[in-house]
């Protein structure tokens, strides 16, 4: 592909990813407000979005299969453990972002099990098999990750075991 449609597709791949979860997150906002309407209208128009960054991703050629997808996972995982978030939470520290340093700290805390999680299933399709894995639960307030069982009350932000949502 030529260089400058290249990057911009990347371009409109980023920008159409951030507005598919922009207008879910802003769904759940109007739902919350009671407008079932406009909260349906943000989750189609946010599919739409997602059916767009699918078309640009595919068009890079960056859909491979299963087990490249999972490499390709590990490394941004592995990479938002290693690098960003420990330098966006010293960051938020240093300038005293109080919201900041919480977000970094609890997405940094989740990316460690996603990571950890990622490699496991890339293990089981090297053996041509699924993942042997349980129920996933996920914390509403903070993204921690677990899998088995909702802990009684979140270890990252304290949330009870309600706020989780299972997979
Ligand atoms: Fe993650
Ligand atoms: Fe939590």
């Amino acid at each position: 592909m030529r260089k400058m449609t290249e990057k911009n597709l990347n371009e409109a791949f980023a920008g159409e990813s951030q507005a598919h979860m922009r207008y879910l997150i802003f769904g759940d906002v109007a739902e919350k407000a009671g407008y079932k309407n406009i909260a349906r209208l943000f989750r189609a128009i946010s599919y739409a979005e997602q059916v767009h960054a699918t078309n640009h991703y595919r068009t890079l050629g960056m859909i491979k299969d299963t087990e490249d997808n999972l490499q390709v996972a590990i490394d941004g995982e592995t990479y938002e453990v290693e690098e960003m978030y420990p330098v966006f939470n010293e960051v938020a520290k240093f300038q005293g972002e109080k919201g900041a340093e919480m977000s970094t700290h609890a997405a940094l805390e989740a990316e460690k099990i996603h990571a950890e999680l990622y490699r496991k299933a890339k293990e089981s399709v090297k053996n041509k098999k699924d993942l042997d894995i349980g129920d996933i639960y996920i914390c509403s307030v903070c993204g921690y990750t677990t899998v088995g069982e909702a802990p009684e009350k979140c270890p990252v932000c304290g949330a009870p075991k309600s706020a989780f949502k299972k997979f």
